[in-house]
């Protein structure tokens, strides 16, 4: 089989929609400016066109500048209800006004009878969570819920870092069995008709069980091939910007071009006030 056949059949498989085939898990991995956040952005933009009827869920670092309106304006923001966020704008200086919806539970943001609720097909519904590991929840929400859904988190190693007690004022193995119950249920997303497509810089910076899961590892320039793959690291190290390889289940491997999704102005970031102020730091 070429590469060039081998490509085709991987990305058949990622825009599947067969209930009896189900769902997937998908990590890329690169180096900061490879391109990480544009690959998905892509995808989700794909997915868009081709299953109209489906919900998106996206979910962008709260630490950092916006990424979802790289997109266009094709995106809702709904924030978990007790949020004091706001948005200040990086390209004027002073806040911005981006609208908003609030929620209580995952049931006001899709209810699993009716797979209705305030998400929106045909559109990124990004989420604010007060804990990011409400995430987990989701996924596990998401599985009993009627229909396909397809999440898409960029900077996974936010939501199950390799080593959780790395991060200040959390309890550590409380974030252990977070990561516990994500690796567990991503293994389940299969049967849910759930597609889970995330990045991270290196997959060493994310719980070591999700790698079990995945059906596929996407690699930009420079990152660090797994041992098992087919994939040559000399390969991996000399791509080009918008190429990447993709490993599906350490079976076959294809390579595909995705367009950069340069940053739209004007930049905004979120700020969020934690009651009670920032957790105390500890030497
Ligand atoms: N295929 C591409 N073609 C051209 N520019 C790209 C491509 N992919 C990414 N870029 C540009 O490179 C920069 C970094 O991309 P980004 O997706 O934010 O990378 P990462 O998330 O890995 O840091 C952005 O300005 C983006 O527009
Ligand atoms: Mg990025």
């Amino acid at each position: 089989m070429s590469l060039k056949t081998k490509t085709v059949e991987i990305l058949t498989r990622r825009m599947l929609r067969n209930p009896a085939v189900g769902g997937y898990a998908s990590l890329c991995t690169g180096p900061p400016g490879t391109g990480k956040t544009s690959m998905l952005l892509h995808e989700a933009s794909t997915f868009m066109q081709r299953y109209p009827e489906e919900i998106i869920f996206w979910r962008d670092s709260p630490d950092s500048v916006v990424q979802y309106n790289r997109i266009g304006k094709r995106y809702q923001v709904l924030v978990e209800d007790g949020m004091d966020i706001s948005f200040h704008n990086l390209s004027e200086g002073g806040p911005i006004d981006i609208p908003f919806k609030t929620f209580n539970s995952l049931y006001d943001i899709i209810n699993p009878d009716t797979g209705k609720g305030l998400a929106r097909p045909g559109m990124l519904t990004v989420l604010y969570f007060k804990e990011e590991y409400t995430w987990i929840d989701l996924l596990c929400h998401l599985r009993h819920c009627v229909g396909w859904q397809n999440v898409f988190i960029d900077e996974l190693e936010d939501i199950i870092p390799l080593n959780p007690s790395r991060r200040l004022g959390e309890d550590r193995n409380y974030r252990m069995e977070k990561n516990l119950q994500f690796s567990n249920d991503s293994k389940q997303i299969r049967k849910g008709l759930v597609n889970l497509l995330t990045n991270t810089q290196s997959y060493y910076e994310v719980d070591w069980r999700f790698r079990n899961k995945l059906t596929f590892l996407c690699y930009l320039r420079g990152s660090k091939v797994d041992s098992e793959s087919r994939i040559k690291q000399h390969a991996v190290d000399s791509l080009n910007l918008g190429d990447c390889f993709i490993d599906m289940e350490h079976r076959i491997y294809g390579k595909l071009k995705f367009p950069g999704y340069p940053p739209r102005f004007p930049l905004f970031e979120p700020v969020i006030k934690t009651p009670g102020g920032v957790p105390p730091v500890n030497f």
